[in-house]
């Protein structure tokens, strides 16, 4: 499976950063960007475009939006579509990341509202999913990666290809905090969003990618892309540095 290596920048990048940073991030990683590897920049909105012509022919570099609203046009002030998305030259967006649930209160059924119309209007969507520290505490991890994945996904037809599809495991405790999930809370975790998808899709989601969020950094990049069921990683803060981002990708 190719791996992704996705860089969300969250709040962060005018466009004229978000273009010097895509630039340099090309110049330090392309050439040497291992085979079976791809990169996916998530810039603001605002970004999209700037960042679009930043990758601009770069092979295997894949631009994504941040959040979409699930309708193709209407009275929603502030929201934007997929097909908007697409046409500032977006072809992946996330669906339920930790702070649209936590922060901006988004439930899980509106997650799903989203992954199914996104995947329907041509995207590739990544659904993130996590649980919080007091879940993880009261031993409710699997309660909540089941939650999250099966109302996630309900509306989403079984027969989708495969590479359109991709679950985050990002475990809210570990986003932005500096503490990255171990190698056994990891492959506990991505094995049961695995088996959470063969349920739902059969034997087609072994090529469905799971990626790893939170807290990944240059020197931890390596030890985490190589466990089992780690098909990529999602990466925040230590994304922002294309000098950062680079050493991630060639790790
Ligand atoms: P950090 O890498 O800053 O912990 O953020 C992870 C994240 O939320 C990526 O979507």
């Amino acid at each position: 499976m190719i791996k992704l290596f996705a860089a969300n920048w969250k709040m962060h990048k005018t466009q004229a950063e978000a273009r010097q940073t895509v630039e340099d991030l090309l110049r330090l990683s392309a050439v040497d960007l291992p085979v079976g590897r791809e990169v996916l920049v998530i810039p603001p909105f605002t970004a999209l475009s700037a960042t679009a012509a930043g990758l601009a022919g770069a092979e295997r570099y894949h631009l994504g939006a941040q959040n979409f609203y699930p309708a193709d046009h209407g009275a929603f002030t502030g929201e934007v579509s997929p097909a908007m998305i697409r046409d500032a030259g977006a072809s992946f967006a996330l669906t339920g990341h930790s702070e649209r649930r936590h922060v901006l209160g988004e439930s899980d059924s509106f997650v799903g509202q989203k992954t199914s119309f996104g995947l329907a209007a041509g995207l590739k969507v990544i659904l993130c999913v996590g649980e919080k520290i007091e879940e993880r505490e009261a031993s409710k991890l699997a309660e909540v990666l089941t939650r999250q994945i099966s109302l996630g996904l309900a509306d989403v037809p079984k027969n989708i290809a495969p590479e359109t599809l991709s679950v985050a495991y990002e475990p809210v405790w570990a986003i932005g905090t500096g503490l990255v999930a171990g190698p056994a809370e990891i492959l506990e975790a991505h094995a049961l969003v695995r088996a959470l998808l063969e349920d739902v899709f059969g034997s087609v989601a072994r090529e469905m990618r799971i990626l790893y969020g939170g807290s990944v950094k240059p020197d931890n990049a390596s030890e985490i892309i190589a466990l089992d069921n780690v098909d990529g990683v999602l990466v925040g803060g230590a994304s922002l540095k294309a000098d950062d981002f680079s050493r991630i990708v060639l790790a």
